[in-house]
């Protein structure tokens, strides 16, 4: 039999589903002493070269509540031709096509290795895929040049099929006619007032195909082709023309002014547009800013340059004058956009903010992206982007649109909830996620609901199906079906099987996501006290110890780096926000809430190796007794690839050892790390930004802040004991929060 970290892996590799629990306690009042709770991390679209898409449609249960797919956990009566529902219970008829079907002869869905399957949509119309452009002509003439570069560039990358638009704003909101004979046109409105897609459609004449009334959403929408979105193959060298000819916003900016920057109506145009036209389809708005919105809905600051932009402590004294406003403004916008399918990114790029903390929610509930750079001309920004167009083998997009989840369970089992994209719910265990790549990851939270004395079901497993469906860049719909199953047990005689299923790093994940979320939405201190609640009972329940003699505590294999991963969540940026701009941690938080488990691990605990004379490359601990004079370290936070020269080598690298012929080997140990975070550079989406620092300077900061204190004054600190909750201090060492986490776990009055 596999070990459980042989299990995870495989279920990880096979599926893209790391459980927090890989045996489920069967009660709900089991469940809620288990202090994590049961939930997983799921990775939709897990690259998998080994699963060719299958030509033919899922079979579904025929019970209309339940419509769960057919699936290699399903008993099968081969002579009958009847299959049973894992999910309901149903016995259904196999569709004639199955006839020939016996024990010797089975489809694919019904292979064990085929848990994870993708078919292929055959009816409906091929879609077209949709790229509308919505570009800021607010900035300096260094940065516009190099996006209209970017742009340009990124036509070539898109299928000749696809069909582009193009809406530039400053003051004004211009939407760009294409394809109108030689001379380029376009439709002007003002950057202060709202319109309603009705309104629009007037203003631009767009017509609703009559087909499309009465239609239900599933069916397919007739494409109404207008002058707005023309295919690439059609207009791309008058677009590139259109593009290089973009100037910076006329009109003139008074000293002591922000420019005027109609942003909010600008997005809003650019979701009225798709959603009158491409409903249903998949569709990405891609948003490139250079400042905040400075006028009209979805403003984020007047233009007195004199008057800042909101930072945390105005949020926090409640004088963000347009903070609740814009954030309303955006939020509809979100829901508009992601009811249709359609994608919102941003791209900020500047020095200052630019509003993502109101805008972010266009980019969480339509799974687009968010990026943030100081400047259109930096390869952060210029190779992101061309990222986003980054091909399989076959030539396809990795990304993928009008993305929609379904989670089939026991319904009197397990319920689930979601805190990704809570919109259109309305009961039922289905959310669009619009855009999706082989990297997002989503978070699910289970809530068992059966009852304390009701007995474990038959065969005791709980089994899952996540139904994930899907525009494919080719235009094909898609259907992918993940089922999974783990076992029940009774957490009073069987905790040990239950603690050993224990997946910490998942688990770490999970809580953080929690943690992050209530740091969104409740005060920041009580999430730190909510988080230290937590890895308390998680010690108290699941450690070994006698009371009141914290040096008695051991923490089993399986839950041993659980505390140093809290430890370094609660210094992060993720819920430390003092250190950032808003927007900085609305960005920080985005990435984090996206990306798969390896890459959000390295964001909570980032990596270190030591390069030195003494051997190869190494990893070393995140701690301040790493850092020494002779040593080259490469530090790896997801956000910045970091080398640092310890004292000596930097001197060494001053006076030019480099240089030298017989200093070879030192040119050598310079370059290691170099090359080594070049291959980081290259393929991490965001790119991430790069700092080379030394002993004593200025950047240095930036690995002290994330190694573990355990040479400097911070141990003087301890843990306070106020109004009775555990809490501790900021910043004390792994070892301090050790030490009085276990004192706090043995102790008899917590
Ligand atoms: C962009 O930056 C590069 C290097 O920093 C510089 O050489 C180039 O002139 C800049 N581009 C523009 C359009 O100013
Ligand atoms: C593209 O531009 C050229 C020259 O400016 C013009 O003659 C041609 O009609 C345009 N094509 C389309 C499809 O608009
Ligand atoms: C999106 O927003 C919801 C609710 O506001 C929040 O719970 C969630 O963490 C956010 N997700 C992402 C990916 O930012
Ligand atoms: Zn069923």
């Amino acid at each position: 039999m596999a070990t459980f970290p042989e299990y995870i892996a495989q279920n990880e590799e096979r599926d893209g589903v790391r459980f927090s629990w890989n045996v489920w306690p069967s009660s709900r009042l089991e469940a809620t002493r288990m202090v994590v709770p049961v939930a997983a991390l799921f990775t939709p679209l897990r690259e998998r070269t080994d699963l060719p898409p299958i030509q033919y449609e899922p079979v579904l249960c025929s019970r209309a509540t339940c419509r769960a797919v057919l699936n290699p956990l399903c008993q099968v009566d081969y002579r009958a031709k009847l299959w049973a529902c894992n999910f309901c219970y149903q016995r259904n008829q196999f569709p004639p096509s199955y006839a020939g079907i016996s024990e010797v002869n089975q489809p694919a869905e019904l292979l064990p290795q085929f848990s994870t399957i993708e078919y292929v949509v055959q009816r409906g119309p091929q879609m077209p895929l949709v790229f509308l452009y919505v570009v800021d002509t607010c900035m300096e003439d260094e940065d516009l040049q190099a996006l209209k570069e970017s742009l340009q560039m990124s036509l070539s990358l898109l299928p000749p099929t696809a069909l582009v638009g193009l809406i530039t704003f400053g003051r004004m909101v211009q939407v760009h006619e294409l394809g109108c004979e030689g001379i380029s046109k376009s439709y002007v409105f003002r950057g202060t007032k709202d319109l309603n897609a009705k309104q629009l459609q007037e203003m631009l004449g767009l017509t609703k195909p009559a087909a499309a009334q009465g239609r239900g959403p599933q069916a397919a929408p007739q494409p109404l082709s207008n002058r707005f979105l023309q295919p690439v193959q059609k207009i791309d060298m008058n677009l590139t023309d259109l593009l290089g000819e973009l100037q910076r916003d006329p009109w003139p900016v008074t000293q002591g002014k922000r420019p005027l920057r109609s942003l909010g109506v600008a997005m809003s145009i650019a979701v009225g547009l798709l959603e009158c036209t491409f409903p249903n389809t998949g569709a990405r708005i891609m948003t490139f800013i250079g400042g905040p919105a400075t006028q009209g809905p979805g403003m984020v600051v007047g233009d007195e340059l004199k008057t800042p932009i909101r930072s945390w402590h105005d949020i926090e004294k409640d004088n963000a004058k347009f903070m609740k406003k814009a954030t309303k403004h955006y939020e509809s916008l979100a829901i508009r956009a992601s009811t249709n399918g359609h994608i919102i990114d941003i791209y900020a790029c500047a020095l200052d903010q630019t509003g993502l903390l109101e805008m972010k929610c266009c980019s969480n509930h339509t799974g687009g992206y968010m990026v943030m750079a100081d400047s259109f001309n930096t390869s952060l920004f210029k190779q992101t982007f061309q990222r986003v167009f980054t091909k399989d083998v076959q030539g396809s997009f990795k990304m993928a649109f009008a993305a929609t989840l379904e989670v089939k369970k026991i319904r009197s089992r397990l319920c689930v909830s979601f805190n990704i994209c809570e919109i259109g719910t309305g009961g039922t265990c289905q959310w669009k996620i619009c855009g999706l790549d082989p990297a997002t990851t989503l978070a699910l939270y289970f809530e068992v609901v059966n009852q304390h004395n009701a007995p474990i079901p038959q065969g005791g497993r709980g089994a899952i199906q996540f139904v994930t469906q899907y525009q494919h860049s080719s235009g094909q719909r898609r259907i992918r079906v993940t089922t999974t199953a783990r076992n029940w047990a009774d957490a009073q005689t069987q905790i040990q099987s239950i603690a050993a299923s224990f997946d910490q790093e998942a688990a770490a994940i999970l809580m953080a996501r929690l943690a992050v979320y209530r740091a969104e939405t409740e005060e920041g201190p009580d999430v730190l006290r909510w988080l230290d609640r937590q890895l308390i009972r998680l010690c108290q329940k699941f450690g070994d110890y006698h009371k009141d003699d914290p040096n008695s505590f051991r923490f089993s294999e399986t839950f041993s780096l659980y505390p140093q991963f809290m430890f370094h969540l609660r210094r992060s940026p993720f819920l430390q926000v003092f250190n950032n701009s808003p927007d900085e941690s609305s960005y920080y938080r985005h990435q984090f809430n996206r990306q798969d488990l390896t890459q959000a691990l390295i964001m909570i605990q980032p990596v270190l190796y030591a390069y030195s004379f003494n051997g190869p490359p190494e990893p070393v601990l995140l701690d301040s007794s790493s850092i020494l004079p002779d040593r080259i370290l490469l530090m790896d936070t997801f956000f910045q690839i970091l080398i640092y020269h310890g004292e000596t080598v930097a001197q060494w690298r001053k006076a030019g050892y480099q240089d030298m012929a017989e200093y070879e080997n030192f040119r050598h140990l310079l370059q290691a790390p170099v090359d080594d975070a070049q291959e980081l550079l290259h393929t991490r989406f965001p790119m991430p930004r790069y700092i080379d620092t030394e002993h004593g300077g200025s950047q240095a900061r930036f690995l002290l802040s994330k190694v573990n204190p355990s040479q400097t004054h911070n141990n003087m600190y301890a843990w306070g004991q106020e109004s009775g909750a555990p809490i501790l201090t900021d910043d004390v060492s792994l070892q301090v929060f050790m030490d009085h986490l276990k004192k706090l776990a043995v102790s008899s009055a917590a």
